[in-house]
């Protein structure tokens, strides 16, 4: 159990790179599965969310190595199993993911429901709908999903919702179908275009990918590629709101800048200066913002992953501040957090209502999941005093040195591993 130290007051100043995206790079290795042969996947993020689907490639029967800085080989020809193992599912949420590509190859799966953040119920039933639509029988048994299907049939398949995981399972799984399946109403995120261009250089027929239709033709087996995993625009756009909030001035590199439109739109409502150029965003701020209204939106929304970041900003704005979160039901989860640490906010419904207040003071606070806890960091930054931050396992699921990047543009920042703690206590 690790802690960041933060010793907050300190305006952040310097360049930050951008790794590669999480929630692309999770997809990327569960897709691998269908590849015939290895796949070399580059630019791939140090974080634990990362290590655990590797794990679960494993667990599978997978031949998963480094084989270098950012650089993972999935030899999945050796696969044996479609039954997931139990932990690995219930750890993280972006296990279902291997769903799609397991029932593409192997015409049945059994797993568990998965787990992941508590950020608000998380059902599959999207995902399983469209399998069903292409001919899989669909059932559960003692808490364990059965999902069998000997050929996948080309469907039309039309979402409730823009999922994001729904429409990446069900775009793996029309590939080694028999026909033409179309998805509409699918996400439109770059995570979606990314894991296209993937699947297109094994080989796959898909169209559409950033649009909301999505056209996959079924081919009768994919090949294998060398992969660069796109850059994480959550990962850049959180250290972009810590720039403004420290009243700062960071560049952040390697990013698509038109990933982050949304963002870098309201941090130049709040006063910010946000200048893009053609692979980094710089941002500037020399004063507490001015209040705006945030809602959380499907791509190209504003990104419910950067909602609890951009609030914690908001903490000092001058006035009021307002945030709604459209996606997930339960995604202020850090309010609490932030009231210990002197910031008013109330919580009506999806809506959170923040009275800006003039500083932060440093306090022990809990990460409750991953983005609640990159917005803890950032009010760590801003707070006056020294923040200690519990629950960081959080974190790392899907920042990578964090504390690294930000102590090198000027933050005190540090991780006190358990054993450090327990020495200097004794
Ligand atoms: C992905 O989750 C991301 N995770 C999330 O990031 C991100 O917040 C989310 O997309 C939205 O952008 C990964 O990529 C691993 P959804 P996902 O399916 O795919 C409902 C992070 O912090 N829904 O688009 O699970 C669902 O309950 C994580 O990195 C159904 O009702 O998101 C939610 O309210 C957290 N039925 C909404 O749709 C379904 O079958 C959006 O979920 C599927 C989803």
């Amino acid at each position: 159990m690790d802690t960041l130290r933060i010793v907050g007051g300190r305006e952040l100043r310097g360049r930050i790179v951008t790794p590669g995206a999480k929630n692309s790079c999770l997809k990327l290795l569960a897709m691998s599965i269908m590849a015939s042969d290895e796949c070399v996947i580059s630019n791939v993020p140090q974080v634990t969310d990362v290590d655990t689907m590797c794990k679960l490639l494993e667990a599978l029967g997978a031949k998963v190595s480094n084989t270098g800085p950012g650089e993972v080989r999935v030899d999945p020809t050796t696969i044996v199993s479609a039954d997931p193992p139990d932990p690995l599912v219930r750890k993280m949420r972006a296990s279902v993911q291997v769903l799609g590509p397991l029932l593409a190859r192997f015409g049945e799966v059994k797993m568990p429901f998965p787990g992941g953040c508590a950020i608000g119920s998380r059902p599959i039933d999207l995902h399983l709908r469209g399998l069903s639509a292409m001919g899989a029988q669909v059932s559960e048994e003692h808490g364990y999903i059965i999902v069998r299907a000997p050929r996948l049939v080309g469907a039309e398949i039309h979402l409730d919702f823009p999922s994001v995981g729904a429409t990446e399972n069900l775009m793996a799984a029309a590939c080694l179908a028999s026909g033409t399946t179309i998805i509409r109403n699918a996400a439109r995120e770059p995570e979606i275009v990314d894991e296209q261009n993937f699947l297109v250089r094994l080989g796959a027929d898909i169209r559409g990918a950033g649009t909301d239709t999505i056209k996959v033709t079924g081919v009768k087996s994919l090949g294998s590629t060398n992969y660069s995993v796109m850059p994480d625009r959550i990962q850049a756009g959180t250290y972009m709101i810590a720039a403004a909030a420290t009243r700062g001035d960071v560049t952040v590199t390697g990013v698509v800048p038109e990933h982050l439109d949304a963002l870098a739109a309201k941090l130049a409502e709040t006063g910010a200066a946000v200048i893009c150029s053609e692979d980094s965003v710089r941002v500037a701020m020399g004063d507490r913002p001015v209040p705006i209204a945030v809602k959380s939106m499907p791509y190209p929304g504003f990104p419910t992953d950067l909602q609890a970041p951009i609030a914690a900003y908001l903490t000092v704005c001058r006035g009021t501040s307002t945030i709604t979160e459209n996606i997930f039901s339960n995604r202020f989860r850090y309010v609490d957090e932030l009231a210990r640490m002197g910031a008013h906010v109330g919580v009506d419904g999806r809506t959170a209502i923040i009275r800006g207040v003039n500083e932060l003071t440093g306090a022990r606070v809990v990460a409750p999941d991953l983005r609640a806890g990159a917005a803890l960091v950032i009010a760590g930054l801003m707070a006056r005093g020294e923040t200690t931050l519990d629950g960081t396992a959080h974190i790392l699921r899907g920042y990578d040195d964090v504390h690294g990047k930000l102590a090198s543009c000027g933050g005190d920042v540090e991780l006190v591993s358990d054993s450090a703690s327990a020495a200097a206590a004794e």
